[in-house]
């Protein structure tokens, strides 16, 4: 880490809880690539110190700051602007700070879509894709999907009110959204060039669940799950033997970080350093 002066900025992390988290690592190891002034630390908020939080930093002057979960939605009272981005999203992830006002923003979905054309080589615009899922995090890719010219969008769910509530709100984006629950997943299948599974279905410590079945996945099609614990979910696995090509949310986790610091700093991030951090 370069020297902390009286000149050095602070950024952080607000969340809980926090002690798991990579982002001081991935963030400190970025600015310290660059030489910039600035330090970024992981603070534990409990909901009911949010606000007083948010206070403390506007009045320390920080640089700005990421949220997670359970504050993603909760910190839209406390700001003074969200962008249309957050706005589209119903969340903020990302705040910058800006001549004394504090503007949240959300830099997830756009995150995953760089990850997918950096890691996978793919433009979505030539993408049928099959998006599990119609909770905050699919509501994020979805919205990324659609602001980008995706070719074709099925949103699949367990509970059909929601994937219908989802695509009628992605529907001023893309008028042509289809939608389905889990068990018509044979058949929406067939036709995907890329299937994104949004739910928490394979997560530690219920690493053997997967929200559709093997034989349903095409062997030519892409399969790319946002949970990074475990490194490759059961879905995964079942993909790569089906002959699928694989992607997990490492990357998401890694370019939603990448494009807040390019928002902090307008400088273009060191990607193969954070990603390293994440790596250890
Ligand atoms: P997040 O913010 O992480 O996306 P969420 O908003 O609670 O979390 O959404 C979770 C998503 O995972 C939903 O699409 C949920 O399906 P429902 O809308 O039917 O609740 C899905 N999900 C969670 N557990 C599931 C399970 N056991 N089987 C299938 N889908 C599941």
């Amino acid at each position: 880490m370069i020297q902390l002066t009286s000149e050095t900025k602070a950024l952080g992390l607000l969340g809980h809880p926090v002690s798991h988290s990579k982002s001081p690592q991935m963030l400190n190891a970025a600015f310290s690539y660059h030489r910039l002034p600035y330090v970024y630390l992981a603070f534990d908020i409990a909901p009911d110190q949010l606000k007083e939080a948010v206070a403390g930093i506007k009045l320390l002057r920080f640089q700005g700051f990421n949220v997670t979960i359970p504050h993603k939605i909760s910190i839209m009272d406390y700001l003074d602007e969200i962008d249309s981005v957050a706005d589209a999203i119903g969340a903020v992830n990302t705040v910058i700070e800006r001549n004394g006002r504090l503007i949240g923003t959300n830099t997830d979905g756009k995150g995953y879509l760089r990850s997918l054309e950096v890691e996978m080589g793919i433009s979505v615009d030539q993408e049928s894709v099959v998006m599990i899922g119609a909770g905050g995090a699919a509501r994020a890719v979805g919205h990324a999907l659609v602001s980008h010219g995706v070719k074709q969008l099925t949103i699949l769910n367990r509970t059909n009110e929601k994937a219908e509530y989802l695509a009628t709100h992605l529907s001023q984006w893309l008028p042509s959204i289809q939608v389905g629950t889990l068990k018509d997943g044979k058949k929406i299948l067939e036709n995907a060039t890329c299937i994104i599974n949004t739910t928490s279905v394979g997560m530690h410590p219920r690493i053997h669940e997967m929200p559709i079945e093997a034989d349903w996945i095409p062997s030519h099609c892409i399969v790319s799950d946002l949970i990074y614990a475990p490194v490759k979910t059961a879905l995964l696995k079942a993909a790569k033997a089906k002959g699928a090509r694989i992607q997990n949310g490492l990357g998401m986790l890694l370019f939603q970080a990448a494009i807040a610091y390019e928002q902090w700093t307008n400088q273009i991030a060191p990607i193969e350093i954070m990603r390293q951090t994440l790596q250890k």
